[in-house]
């Protein structure tokens, strides 16, 4: 079987741009270019650049690009794809992010195997901080998920990037990003597996590899464990299939880190959801596949935080099942028991993920996080509330969550806080258990959140749904159809810290 990305070799470096060895050189251009640049690179390509924007065939909008031949002596290279960021003050870790990938799609496109991006335009960001998003952005574009065609696609990867800064620490920030990069791509590869591929177990497993990374220990919980540990709720929706749930512990306690918190990353894995007894519709149910995305998601985010070695104490903990209605499936009206010794009454048994993350979301509190995030395709009504654009960011107490809102700004990815009223909670009223498990359709993706915080214990927590944004129905210049590694990056900036006490 083909692999679905290379990790690229990527250098950075200070170099006169003549003097640079690449395939292609690749120059970010915003609208309100400065013309010194514009003078050096028109004339390498001999005024094609000029000509272009002179007949509007680039103007150079947001991911635009015009390729050209350097006609000029004195140039290692012979070929610019410039590529528009549109106006400056757009400028950020996203734009720039897609910039390099919509220029790899057409150096891939074009078989070019060695791309050196020229850093000449700072957008609205730090130097640095922009070597990184171009590290980890060169890395997540050398991607093709078609892994299972017997006759794949004819495959092209990058093999070197040079990213030509000379800002200092630019080298160690390419390699950062390179590291957040391979995490993201980790990720998707598994999001894209399908349900006959990817079962808790084998999620287990593969999720344990990912995360074997020096300063890491993983434990797997198989189903007689979560028996010792009153995990109902994680049983009860495993109930229904052959293949047994799970539970991965994988922690990162590095020496010297503060010994006082503990950041709780905990990700929803249902390998499948058929939606159970309250079967879901036919049309779409293939996308359920990705209903692991969560789970993917919190360990790549461990694995890079600890790759990257940063000084804090960090814990993933995933929670995987196959959500299907078998001769002994939940039914509706069933009554678990929480490990936490809540007790739920499942009115609905597709509004499985709650449930799972409730066990879950109480083991990480047990076993000494401090600061708790949850990651998962929790509801459709945060797509109906959001789309495809934007993570439902859901939490408490507002300094957390402002941390959180803090970390995806930096990381370049889109949250938006909804609210948690506490007159929301009565919705969750049951006759004869604790609380419902699905209070019906208006603010969905709210009642759901309010479920998780009966669970989260006192101290911080905070709950991202990405039932829109882990997976992209169409394909962009920047991204293709299919998982996307959504929220990893905020993950990782979150643990770059500091966690507010
Ligand atoms: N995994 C789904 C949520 C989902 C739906 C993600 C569509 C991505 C696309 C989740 O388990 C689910 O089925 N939620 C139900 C909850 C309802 C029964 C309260 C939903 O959103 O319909
Ligand atoms: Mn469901
Ligand atoms: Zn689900």
């Amino acid at each position: 079987m083909p692999v679905a990305y290379e990790v690229p070799r990527i250098d950075a470096l200070s170099a006169p741009p003549p003097s640079v060895q690449a395939d292609v050189l690749v120059v970010p251009i915003a609208e309100e270019h400065s013309p010194a640049i514009f003078v050096e690179f028109d004339a390498a390509v001999g005024g094609a650049l000029g000509a272009a924007l002179a007949r509007g065939e680039f103007t150079p909008k947001a991911l635009e690009t015009f390729g050209a031949a350097i006609v000029t002596g004195g140039w290692t290279a012979s070929r610019i794809l410039f590529v528009g960021g549109g106006p400056r003050e757009e400028m950020g870790p996203e734009r720039f992010r897609r910039m390099a990938a919509s220029a790899v799609s057409v150096a891939r496109q074009q078989r070019r195997a060695r791309v050196a991006w020229l850093d000449v335009e700072p957008g609205r960001m730090e130097d640095v901080d922009r070597i990184d998003v171009l590290g980890e952005a060169f890395t997540v574009a050398n991607f093709d998920g078609g892994i299972h065609k017997s006759r794949p696609d004819p495959r092209f990867f990058l093999t070197d990037v040079t990213l030509v800064s000379a800002a200092a620490g630019a080298a160690d920030r390419a390699a950062a990003g390179r590291i957040v990069g391979d995490a993201v791509n980790s990720a998707r590869v598994l999001i894209n597996e399908p349900g006959n591929f990817l079962v808790p177990a084998t999620l287990a497993e593969k999720a344990a590899s990912l995360a074997s990374v020096e300063g890491v220990t993983v434990e797997i919980f198989d189903e007689r464990r979560l028996e010792a540990l009153g995990m109902g709720l994680l049983l009860g929706v495993g109930r229904g299939s052959a293949e047994p749930p799970r539970m991965l512990i994988a922690r990162y306690e590095p020496a010297g880190a503060p010994a006082d918190v503990m950041l709780g990353l905990v990700g929803k894995g249902i390998t499948f959801d058929t939606g159970g007894i309250s079967i879901k519709p036919a049309d779409g149910m293939e996308r359920m596949k990705d209903d692991m995305a969560g789970a993917a998601s919190v360990v790549a985010a461990l694995r890079a935080i600890a790759l990257l070695r940063l000084p804090v104490r960090a814990v993933a903990v995933v929670a995987s099942a196959e959500n299907m209605p078998g001769g002994r499936a939940l039914k509706p009206g069933d009554i678990l028991r929480s490990a936490s010794g809540l007790t739920v009454e499942v009115n609905n048994t597709d509004a499985e993920g709650r449930l799972i993350l409730g066990d879950a979301l109480w083991y990480a509190r047990q076993i000494g996080a401090t600061h708790l995030v949850d990651v998962a395709t929790l509801t459709g009504a945060c797509i109906v509330a959001l789309g495809k654009i934007t993570t439902g960011l859901f939490g408490t107490p507002q300094p957390w969550v402002d941390t959180i809102r803090a970390a995806a700004d930096r990381g370049g990815e889109k949250v938006w806080q909804m609210p948690l009223f506490d007159e929301y909670k009565e919705t969750l009223k049951s006759d004869i258990a604790d609380m419902i498990n699905s209070p019906g359709r208006p603010a969905g993706a709210v009642t759901a959140a309010m479920f998780l915080k009966e669970f989260a214990g006192p101290g911080p927590w905070a709950h991202l749904d990405i039932a829109g944004t882990a997976w992209a129905d169409e394909a962009k210049a920047w991204m293709p159809r299919g998982a996307t590694g959504a929220i990893i990056r905020t993950l990782v900036e979150l643990g770059r810290g500091p966690l507010p006490r």
